[in-house]
């Protein structure tokens, strides 16, 4: 139907088909029988029970090493650019609700390298900055300092360097020209990056001086590295890295990726103010019709409503209650005005809460930060 969206850690364009990625990429979807197994072990996380984190690679592989009581480590990261918008914080909730049910720890990688060789208008200094205030953000989010590393790339290079090296020896050229898009203008940095990302999912291996299988949560965007890693890991001695995937949070300009980069309008940042969030929310695309009549009457479409994937994302976790909102937005029942105050409500509650944990994150960074 639509062949014309592209995902890869470049550049995400067009209104992309999840179900068709799963079969470009080779990866599998997440069934009922790997989420029975999941609620063996805990809470379903509704972003897992709605199909929000729906594929994977080797999630299976996983459960079991930990159910034989090998165990497994945690690996995500964030590419320091700017301000981390709500958008960011999803794949990152869904890695500490596996710290927290399977008492793994996490590796966070703060790739300010990648952001600098990637970005004409950013400097080295400024991606740093942004590395140091974007790690305020993930510890809000109530990570276990005792089960968290978080790193700076350009401030942990020493550790990673040997295995950086090892693993760019096993990549060639023309893989990394076919998987991300690359020609002959891209610089040689970003050549090499894929290798720096590599890294982390042998640090609890090389850590331990014993092979430990990895689970990396992120975005879809991002396998396009892990494919690469995932075709070398063994020949460096390693486990594969297992993953598994989120969809992509639409902004609330309609369906495409948050984006840091196109319009500011359309994204929530972490540290928004009240008015200004609200601003945004009120503004928001909805699936609403042009008049109140016609609304009441014919019923709005939650489906292309950015209000609703909110809802959907994060905002309204309760099942019976998204249902209902559902429904009563198909009926007409509930207008747009109403709901886009609903749901700004609990964005400001999320927002202040978080605005708290940030700021006495501030005392926490050396308790999550290592170093060379
Ligand atoms: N490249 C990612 C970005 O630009 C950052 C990142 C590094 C990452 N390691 C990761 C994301 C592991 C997910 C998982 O955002």
């Amino acid at each position: 139907m639509n062949e014309e969206f592209e995902v890869t850690p470049y550049s995400v364009s067009g209104d992309i088909d999840y179900d068709e990625l799963v079969e470009r990429f080779g990866t599998k979807k997440i069934d009922d029988s790997l989420m029975e197994r999941f609620a063996r072990h805990g809470p379903i996380h509704p972003m897992l029970r709605r199909g929000i984190f729906y594929s994977h690679r080797d999630l299976d592989w996983i459960l079991s090493e930990y159910e034989k009581g090998t165990g497994f480590t945690l690996y995500t990261g964030r590419g320091p650019s700017g301000p981390v918008h709500i958008g960011h914080t999803m794949p990152w909730m869904f890695a500490k609700y596996l710290q927290d049910t399977f008492k793994a720890k996490l590796w966070f990688q703060l790739t300010d390298d990648e952001k600098f060789m990637f970005y004409d208008h950013l400097s080295l200094e400024e991606a740093k900055k942004w590395a140091y205030d974007n790690a305020l953000d993930i510890i809000a989010l109530g990570f276990d300092p005792d089960l968290t590393n978080i790193f700076l790339d350009t401030e942990y290079i020493g550790t990673m360097y040997p295995t950086a090296v090892r693993a760019a020896k096993k990549i060639n050229f023309s893989t990394i020209r076919a998987v991300f898009g690359f020609d002959n203008s891209n610089n040689i940095g970003s050549i090499f990056f894929t290798s720096i990302q590599t890294v982390p999912c042998f640090l609890e291996s090389i850590a331990q001086g014993r092979n430990v299988p990895c689970l990396i949560p992120c975005g879809i965007d991002q396998d396009p590295h892990f494919r690469v890693t995932r075709d070398i890991a063994e020949g460096l001695g390693f486990y594969k890295p297992a993953l598994v995937h989120a969809k992509l949070m639409p902004s609330l300009g309609g369906s495409e990726k948050m984006s840091t980069s196109t319009k500011m309008n359309d994204t929530i940042f972490m540290t928004d103010d009240e008015k200004t969030a609200k601003k945004k929310v009120m503004n928001a695309f909805t699936g609403g019709r042009v008049s109140v009549d016609e609304q009441r009457k014919e019923g709005g479409d939650p489906e292309i409503c950015a209000v609703y994937q909110y809802n959907l994302y994060h905002f309204e976790p309760d099942d019976t209650k998204l249902a209902q909102l559902h429904a009563d937005c198909k009926s007409g029942k509930i207008l747009c005005g109403e709901c886009k105050a609903r749901l700004f409500e609990k964005i400001w509650k999320f927002l202040e809460h978080h605005q708290l944990e940030r700021e006495k994150a501030k005392d926490k960074v050396n308790d999550f930060l290592i170093r060379d």
